[in-house]
């Protein structure tokens, strides 16, 4: 196992042991790709929405947001492309009738070549030490520029085959790349065939009568299709946009790497409508205020990176994903496209109602363009989580489990601990948590050694330890221990709720 492998498993492990995440139905052995959130994961994740919809809605004085349904018109989906195109290409072995992704099965092959030139680089970084100069490495070194154009041709010729939606070209390329089952290890493949991914299911109370609908696989539709009640019952004049945070449904063949890829997960999305013509303008103010959101986590920037794609959707005109460095590489974290007026125009052609906007200052009527920003609040709270997460050796020799995590996103702010069960001091404890969970969530604790107790909180990320001890009881004054440093220093308990709001400041847009 390597040692990210190895990183990711501890971080799932951590993720169960502390109760943010759970796999669903776990004691009836679990589902594929589908997590439960537990105490802890629940309160990260609500403040992951809070800090997305603040900066969308509340810091934007031009977007407002929406809650529409899961269940839609089923030909929204017919006007949206889903049900003719939302497609993955599929295969399977014979051998181990195990069923795959056709182009993950490439990419991994691809991913697989990219590890080999890291395992160079760090073959030659050892050999070299100090005066070892990777960039030129990379650019002359005969084995990696080797593997570099094999990556660039299998690229190449992947995308070119995944555009002509060429399925029996994707076989090929899979035998001719002798990719093996990872379960049989043969090369005993069926043909690909194209899956869609929407869940269906009916509504009516007769079956026979019923109308097959969808769960949304995405929320953007529902902004599209309430694009003109909200324009006209909020006079909203363009620029502007409507934000949405709620569940999608997709049913991933592929289902592994945790909460990366779900089969039931949220998305939080946003739809900007604008002027035909000033849309790329929009595009690259939307690509750079997402990416400063991102950014104000205090997560290094070099853990994100733009993906402009070169090959675009019939519909779009830019897109680019923003993607981050999880523990088993750079994957899409939030896509930014520009839209066109591809969906309001084909819910204008498919409903038969009018969907343009009166424009005053040109005097005219048009169908808005749309710039989308759409990002997975799971992956969200798998990038947060996973950078958050913290093995430290201390100067006494003990080690800890720390989750850095930004103060505002932490499930739980701060801890009351009252030093022994006795003497009066849980009393004590308890009227502090009455005058601080008014501002803050807040979690008591009394049981095992301070220590002990002191580990747990740092394994969920809480910012502050208030300590309650015979001092406490003489002069109404308590330590308050910081999470990253583990520094205490002591206060009146009156200041606490007043040092607490100014060390946990909002991160700052
Ligand atoms: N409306 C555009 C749209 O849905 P997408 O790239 O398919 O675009 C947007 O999805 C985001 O939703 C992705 O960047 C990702 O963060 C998240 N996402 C997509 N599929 C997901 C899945 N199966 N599990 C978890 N998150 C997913």
């Amino acid at each position: 196992m390597t040692n990210k492998e190895d990183l990711f498993k501890k971080i799932v492990a951590h993720a169960k042991e502390y109760g943010f995440v759970f796999p669903s139905s776990e004691i009836y052995d679990g589902m594929s790709a589908v997590y439960d959130y537990g105490q802890n994961g629940v309160e990260l994740k609500n403040n992951i929405k809070q800090y997305w919809w603040k900066s969308m809605t509340q810091m934007h004085e031009n977007i407002v947001g929406i809650d529409s349904a899961i269940f839609m018109h089923p030909t929204i989906w017919k006007a949206s492309g889903h049900v003719d195109a939302f497609n993955d290409p599929l295969i399977d072995n014979k051998d181990s009738k195990k069923r795959y992704r056709a182009d993950v099965l490439i990419e991994e092959h691809i991913a697989k070549i990219e590890e080999k030139i890291n395992k160079e680089c760090e073959k030659a970084a050892k050999k070299f030490g100090d005066s070892f100069n990777k960039e030129q490495f990379l650019s002359t070194n005969a084995r990696v520029l080797e593997y570099r154009t094999k990556i660039e041709e299998i690229t190449r010729r992947f995308s070119d085959l995944m555009t002509r939606n060429d399925l029996a070209g994707l076989k090929a390329l899979i035998e001719e790349l002798g990719i093996v089952c990872p379960v049989s290890g043969s090369r005993n493949w069926t043909e690909v065939r194209q899956f869609n991914l929407m869940f269906s299911t009916k509504v009516g109370s007769v079956s026979e009568q019923a109308d097959i609908i969808y769960l949304r696989p995405e929320t953007a539709q529902g902004i599209f299709v309430n694009y003109l009640n909200v324009q006209k019952t909020g006079r909203m004049k363009i620029p502007f946009g409507i934000a949405q945070i709620g569940k999608a449904f997709r049913n991933e063949i592929v289902a592994r790497q945790f909460i990366f890829r779900m089969r039931e997960f949220e998305q939080m999305e946003m739809q900007f409508f604008v002027r035909p013509g000033e849309e790329i303008k929009w595009f690259e103010y939307w690509k750079q205020t997402r990416m400063k959101w991102h950014l104000a986590l205090n997560i290094p920037k070099e853990k994100y990176r733009f993906h402009d794609h070169e090959k675009l959707a019939h519909y779009a005109n830019a897109a680019t994903d923003i993607e981050f460095e999880f523990p088993f590489g750079f994957k899409e974290l939030e896509g930014i496209h520009s839209r066109t007026d591809f969906d309001l125009k084909r819910h204008q052609e498919f409903s038969g109602k009018k969907l343009q906007y009166f424009d005053p200052e040109l005097n005219e009527s048009y169908v808005p363009y749309v710039i989308e920003t759409s990002i997975g609040l799971d992956r969200t709270f798998l990038a947060v989580f996973s950078h958050a997460y913290t093995e430290e050796r201390l100067e006494d020799g003990s080690e800890r489990v720390v989750l850095r995590l930004p103060r505002i996103l932490a499930p739980v702010k701060a801890a009351v601990l009252p030093l022994v069960k006795k003497d009066g001091m849980p009393e004590k404890a308890h009227e502090i948590m009455n005058i601080l969970k008014q501002d803050f969530q807040m979690q008591y604790d009394e049981k095992d050694a301070i220590g002990k107790r002191y580990r747990r909180q740092d394994a969920i990320g809480t910012p502050y330890c208030i300590t309650v001890d015979t001092q406490t009881l003489e002069d109404n004054t308590v330590t308050v221990r910081e999470r990253d440093s583990m520094q205490q220093e002591r206060m009146p308990i009156e200041n606490l709720c007043m040092y607490i709001h100014r060390n946990i400041k909002p991160l700052e847009l």
